[in-house]
Order: structure tokens, then sequence, then C-alpha cells
């Protein structure tokens, strides 16, 4: 499949669920991430000096990611924006902040390509390489050399918001289970030759990063949508229902009334929403075998 048939993220979409996805991620992984960072990179020189970090997100979207993460980390930092999508990288790279929380200067350029190309020579000088809801859609064969790519340059990956395949609905509906069986499938299905983990994601690559020596850390990093996100828990509806009734057409008409039902709790504010993610940060071994 060639990388311009793939599906395309909505800006509008991206940008209705940042505020849900910051809340979300897990800073517990922040810690470790700062002291391997510390330990490892070089110290940061006087700004516009070539030391600092060097940070790719790889399926960057809008650039959410970038800008959660910046500010979190010290000292001067060069992002490298990664996307197929010409229209999103473009917004991205316009947003990132210019500054981090400690003054030091942010910059960021942009890479259009298909992240499967990518590297462990692509990765040589790269202090960490993000990702944020990206890993579910990808296949086997990608995560293996995303892990490859990454242990093999002494890479760090923090890949943050990948699905968990559970969501937690109340009131609850006996429709529910239904959904999201059905929404799941629709996340593991072969799209034109490719076969997407779906919620089997965080497992494969905490399988593949092991196997190569690192050292993997999760966390669960849940959206949790009451009344004051409900703009994006009716779009985030539309689209799970949606999912499941392509995947399972026999659904309807049950999917479309239980869409319509959602729809009106939650514009109601009756509704609230768990929908559960993983975030993972694998911390490469040390070249020299030592900790
Ligand atoms: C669900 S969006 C997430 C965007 C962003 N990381 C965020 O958290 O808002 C997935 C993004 O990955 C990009 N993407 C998907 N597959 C890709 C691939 N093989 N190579 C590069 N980018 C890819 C899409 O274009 C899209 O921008």
């Amino acid at each position: 499949m060639s990388a311009p048939d793939r599906p395309r993220f909505a800006p509008r979409w991206l940008e209705l669920r940042e505020r849900a996805d910051a809340a979300a991620r897990a800073p517990e992984l922040l810690r470790p991430l700062r002291a391997w960072l510390a330990e490892r990179t070089a110290p940061a020189g006087p700004p516009g000096s070539p030391h600092g970090l060097v940070i790719r997100d790889l399926g960057c979207g809008i650039g959410s990611m970038g800008r959660w993460l910046a500010v979190r980390l010290p000292g001067p930092q060069q992002w490298i924006l990664h996307d197929l999508d010409p229209a999103l990288l473009e917004l991205a790279g316009a947003r990132m902040p210019v500054t981090a929380d400690d003054g030091m200067p942010v910059a960021a350029t942009t890479a259009r390509g298909d992240l499967a190309a990518l590297t462990a020579d692509d990765f040589a000088g790269t202090s960490l390489v993000t990702a944020s809801a990206l890993l579910d859609l990808l296949t086997r064969d990608e995560v293996e050399d995303l892990a490859e790519a990454c242990v093999g340059a002494g890479t760090p990956a923090l890949l943050a918001l990948s699905v968990a395949g559970r969501v937690e609905l109340s009131p609850s509906d006996p429709f529910d289970a239904e959904i999201t069986d059905a929404f799941n499938d629709h996340q593991r299905r072969t799209d034109q030759g490719r076969a997407l983990l779906g919620p089997d994601a965080v497992a494969a690559a905490v399988a593949a990063f092991e196997r190569r020596g690192a050292t993997v850390l999760v966390q669960s990093s849940p959206w949790r949508l009451g009344c004051a996100e409900s703009a994006l828990t009716a779009e985030w509806l539309r689209g799970w229902v949606g999912a499941a009734h392509a995947q399972r057409p026999e659904l309807a008409p049950e999917a479309v009334a239980y869409l319509r039902r959602r729809l009106e709790e939650c514009a109601a504010g009756e509704l609230t929403v768990a929908v559960h993610h993983t975030d993972l940060l694998a911390l490469p071994p040390h070249p020299s075998g030592s900790e």
C-alpha cells in the first residue's frame, strides 16, 4: 500500500482531542526519561550550540505531543516532526513552542515520509523518539522495525496513548460490549494488506523492545471524559460506533439507535466515558552492557 492511500486524520479531530490527550499522558514516565537523558546526553551549551536534545516525533499530526513534551524537558531542543501528511506537518511546524520551561530554545523542522522507512542510521544522533496515538495503527513488522531502529541507535522511545481496547461508559448500556468488540475488531482489521495491531500494539511493542534488551515501562493513560469534554465525547462516539458499524454492518439498526441514545445522553450531560490507553517508555541497554 503506498503511503498516500493511508487514512487521513482531520486537523479538527486532532485539535479536539489535544486537551484530553494532555490530561491523559502519563507524567510518571518523565522522571525515568529525564534521568536517562541527563546521564547519556551531552550537557547543554549556550543557546545555538550543537548540544541539547534531538527529538523525533513520528506521526506528529498537528504536533500535540511536541507541545506537551517540549516544555517538560530541559535544555535546548531540536525537534524533527515526521508525518505522511504535508498539511498536518505544516500546522505542527508552525505551532511548536519556541522555548522550554527553563527558557532554553526549542527549534523544529518537519520531515515528510513513511516512518516504516526509518532505520537506526536515521536515528543516529537522536536523543529521543516519540510517537502518540500511532502505535495501534502499525503492523507487527513495523513495530519490530521501530524497536530495531531505536535500540540499534541507542535511542529511547516514548510511545504514548496507544488504544488499550477498553472503554467504560456510565451509565452502562446493554449494547456497550457489542460495540466495543466490533470496534476492537475494526482496529485489528487488515487494511489493504496491512494487518493493524490495534489493541495488541502495546504488547507487541513491549515484546519487541524487551527482546532487544531494552527496559520497558508502561503506564495507563485514559481519557476521562465528562460534561466539560462533551464535544470530544460526541465526536469520539460517532467515530467509535461508526467504526464498529463499518466492521459489522449487521449491527444496524441497533448501532444507529445506540449512537442516537448515547449522543442524547452526552448532550444532556448524563454520560461519562473512560477510554483506556497505554503509554510506554523503552530505554535501550547501555552499549557496553553495563548500567
Ligand atoms: C492518530 S494521528 C496522531 C497524531 C499525533 N501524534 C497526535 O497525537 O495528535 C496519527 C498520525 O500518524 C500519521 N501516520 C500514520 N501512519 C504513518 C506512517 N506510516 N508514517 C508517518 N506518519 C504516519 C498520520 O498521518 C497522523 O498524523
